[in-house]
């Protein structure tokens, strides 16, 4: 096996647990999940509120490394956060008081560049994301869409193999998101790394995912994953594409006849477009 065909993350009977505050009780988030992924593979993660989506961007992201198992990035163990990782959140979590490319350039204090070599690749990474003319604007005095670009910019500045996404564009109106799938997608084709995104919406994990990995919860476990065989870019109107998603939509609408003996914890919704209009399952 060549080093180009090793898997970019490996991760092997990765199990999660969390000791419930107030009680002696543990809770397992994660149960067995096995995962590889090649390096520049774009994979989807969907799955209902509470399955451990997040735990695990946390895990490969070195966060956390309380779990039992193991994650490799090229055969090394990761053992805590590092510049080869980046990460994009819902809320974009820039620093209010410092401008679009201060706020990318403070991800750069931990590198060795030189102060001449963070400004060009601050500017490499506005331009790359579409904010030539903003650089000196405060994330106050920019829309939300554009706040996202600058956390994705923040995210790819160190050049990471590996960028993780959890729910980025969750907070965005319909537009907004739909065009900066689009840009993920463009950004993911030029710099060739290892993208992981967790979504709610099917739709954008059909159209921009190699393989789509569905969870289910309680512990969360990899249900199934779906290999996502369209040619990119993607048309949303295709049979072909509107199969995919109804097959991942499936697995969360198929209802057991036996009702769940506590309540279900409130999620926060599963969304799809069903011919044009946001639907939240
Ligand atoms: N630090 C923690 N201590 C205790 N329990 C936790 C902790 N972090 C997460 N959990 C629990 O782990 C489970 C999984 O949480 P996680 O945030 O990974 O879910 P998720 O799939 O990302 O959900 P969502 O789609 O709502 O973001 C939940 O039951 C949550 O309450
Ligand atoms: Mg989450």
């Amino acid at each position: 096996m060549t080093r180009q065909q090793k898997p970019a993350l490996t991760l092997q009977h990765i199990n999660k647990y969390f000791h419930q505050p107030d009680s002696h009780n543990t809770l397992q988030v994660l149960d067995d999940i096995n995962l590889d992924i090649r390096p520049g593979e774009f994979i989807s993660i969907v799955g209902s509120s509470g399955c451990g989506k997040s735990t695990l961007l946390r895990l490969i992201l070195g966060l956390d490394t309380d779990f039992d198992g193991s994650i490799t990035l090229d055969d090394a163990p990761i053992r805590g956060p590092g510049l080869d990782r980046g990460i994009v959140f819902q809320d974009h979590r820039l620093l209010p008081w410092l401008s679009v490319s201060k706020n990318i350039q403070f991800a750069l204090r931990n590198s060795k560049l030189s102060a001449q070599e963070q400004q060009e690749r601050v500017q490499q990474h506005i331009d790359l994301v579409g904010l030539q003319g903003f650089e000196h604007h405060l994330p106050s005095a920019i829309s939300g869409g554009m706040a996202q670009r600058v956390a994705i910019a923040r995210g790819l500045v160190n050049r990471p193999a590996i960028l993780l996404l959890d729910e980025p564009l969750g907070a965005l109106d319909a537009l907004t998101r739909t065009r900066l799938q689009n840009e993920i997608q463009n950004i993911w084709q030029k710099e060739q790394i290892t993208m992981i995104l967790v979504t709610h919406d099917v739709d954008e994990a059909v159209f921009l995912g190699d393989r789509v990995v569905i969870m289910q919860p309680n512990p969360g476990q990899i249900q199934r994953i779906v290999d996502i065989d369209l040619e990119r870019p993607r048309n949303r109107s295709d049979p072909r594409f509107i199969a995919y998603r109804d097959n991942i939509l499936s697995s969360f609408l198929n209802t057991s006849s036996t009702p769940p003996s506590t309540p279900p914890a409130p999620r926060a919704p599963l969304w799809t477009t069903l011919n044009g209009l946001n639907v939240a399952w």
